[in-house]
């Protein structure tokens, strides 16, 4: 058997569903090229029919870049239809079709009659339809992956003929995701050493697997699976995703290649571009990564105690199982300051992963000669950072113009903004219990809105005193999360450019849903 193990990458799309975590069209592709000098197997873009912005960035990425790039559809034409018209015109495509396979996914999704009266019924009606739908995504597209939702809590003889009957159909990829993180890693490889005996076509499907971690078992039970036959991978960077996420790229990789002793499994993973990745992800997403996160948490190759420090003196191999450089990570450096130019921006930025056009490019300019005339030392944290706010937002409603705060021990907090939008600008005060609410106060006024703030974050991003604090914002409408980020060296600039941009996200949301309601009536 074949030891090369396919990097499967779904930060875009189950990524994408950890809470808060939305990204522009043009973040997302930022991401996707990055992915791509990472130098992953196949770049899982988005669900296409969810959205109008979901089918456009996963059309865009698969424009963009020369890896594989799938879309995800359930097990319906119009899903699989809208999965392949993003994908058609990109160099490498796959469609990826699911359907839920445990029972409790199938009493809880096809509860209907029409579906069934019997458990038993209501399983044939899933197999047929999983079939099918493989059958109809193979006639627009020769490679399609079939996911059996759940696999983790089906009944192995149920599994094991639904992945028969996606294989007959014309799957060329057979995916066994743990959906809810429940099963342990003993169990979970012998489902994949099952499958391989019960499934009789199984040697023309490569087996993939997909674990996410609600018990803390993503990485353990990919691993369980790859050791039992499965020769495709599904993660993530920083292991973001639904819940407790997904299993962590990083950690993968790297296990398989410190441990090739006993695994002796390839990847073609580009292991020097995970740093920048793990920076990249965590700094559009706002999802910070935890500082004793493996493999790219901040203190991942810090070495605390006199004693360890002492070993790492002698031999770095006392306490070290890998080197800093193998994963991209260096130590920080001052790169720029007030008197660099754009060549020198450009530069340094291109060796931090960001590509930028010349818009985009003047954009950064712009913010990072402010930033240095405050700071006058620029490390590639603080470029990182600023590269994170705003530069590749699409669009926004409103910006801020102008803010005045009045806030003291014994004075109450009085905030004025000037808000600009397309043909407007807008102007208010308030007062508040802090500066933070009287801003929020100010902007709420002067806009003539009252957002649900479902949660406010700030945090230092750099070192020093003149530190960069970033902001992130998320507001709430009806189910769905909106997540704003700002960063300033002025916390309350922070704030206010953070608040803005979850609201202008809320209120595109809001228009292009009229817009949509009104096509379809
Ligand atoms: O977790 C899951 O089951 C999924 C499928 C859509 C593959 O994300
Ligand atoms: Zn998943």
């Amino acid at each position: 058997m074949d030891n090369r193990i396919i990097i499967f990458d779904t930060t875009l799309r189950d990524g994408e569903q950890s809470p808060g975590a939305s990204l522009s069209v043009s973040e997302k592709i930022e991401i996707a090229r990055q992915l791509e000098k990472l130098n992953v197997d196949v770049i899982e873009a988005g669900f296409p029919v969810s959205s109008p912005e979901q089918f456009d960035a996963v059309q865009r990425i698969s424009g963009e870049v020369g890896v594989t790039v799938a879309a995800l559809a359930r097990a319906k034409e119009i899903d699989i239809k809208a999965a392949y018209d993003a994908i058609k015109d990109g160099a490498k495509k796959r469609i990826h079709t699911f359907s839920s396979t445990s029972d409790y996914h199938i009493l809880g999704k096809f509860g209907d009659e029409r579906y069934g009266k019997t458990l038993e019924e209501k399983r044939k009606t899933v197999l047929q339809m999983s079939y099918d739908m493989v059958q109809y995504a193979k006639s627009l597209c020769d490679d399609v992956e079939f996911s059996a939702e759940d696999a983790g809590r089906t009944d192995m003889n149920y599994l094991a003929e639904v992945i028969e009957a996606a294989i007959e159909a014309g799957a060329t990829t057979v995916n066994i995701p743990d959906t809810t993180g429940y099963t342990m890693p003993a169990e979970f490889g012998a489902k994949i050493a099952q499958l391989r005996e019960r499934v009789s076509n199984i040697d023309k499907a490569i087996i993939s697997v997909h674990c996410h971690n609600d018990l803390g078992l993503a990485v353990a039970n990919s691993i369980a699976g790859i050791e039992n036959g499965a020769r495709q991978v599904e993660c993530t960077v920083n292991g973001i995703g639904e819940r407790a996420g997904n299993a962590s790229l990083e950690e993968i990789v790297m296990a398989l290649k410190v441990r090739k002793d006993i695994f002796n499994f390839e990847t073609v993973i580009n292991t020097t571009e995970i740093m920048n990745t793990s920076k990249l992800v965590s700094g559009f997403c706002g999802i910070i990564v935890q500082p004793n996160k493996a493999i790219v948490g901040e203190n991942a190759f810090a070495h605390e105690s006199g004693i360890h420090q002492d070993g790492m003196l002698k031999n770095r191999e006392t306490y070290e199982i890998m080197t800093p450089d193998s994963v991209g990570v260096q130590k920080t450096k001052i790169v720029l300051g007030r008197h660099s130019g754009r060549h020198g921006l450009k530069a340094r930025l291109e060796e931090l992963g960001y590509n930028l056009d010349n818009e985009e490019l003047n954009k950064a300019y712009e913010a990072f000669t402010k930033l240095a005339d405050k700071k006058k030392e620029v490390y590639d944290d603080d470029l990182r950072i600023l590269m994170g706010d705003n530069i590749y937002k699409d669009e926004s409603l409103f910006d801020l113009d102008y803010m005045h705060i009045n806030s003291g021990s014994n004075s109450i907090p009085t905030a004025t903004v000037r808000i600009k939008s397309k043909d407007h600008m807008f102007e208010d005060s308030a007062t508040g219990d802090g500066p933070v609410d009287a801003l929020f106060n100010a902007i709420d006024r002067a806009l003539s809105k009252k957002p649900k703030v479902e949660s406010y974050r700030v945090r230092s991003v750099t070192s020093g005193r003149q530190a960069l604090g970033e902001v992130v914002v998320r507001l709430r409408k009806d189910n769905k999360t909106f997540s704003g980020k700002g960063v300033s060296t002025d916390i309350i600039e922070a704030s206010a450019k953070a608040y803005l941009q979850a609201l202008n996200l809320k209120e595109i949301y809001i228009e292009r849903n009229n817009n949509d309601a009104t096509k379809a009536i």
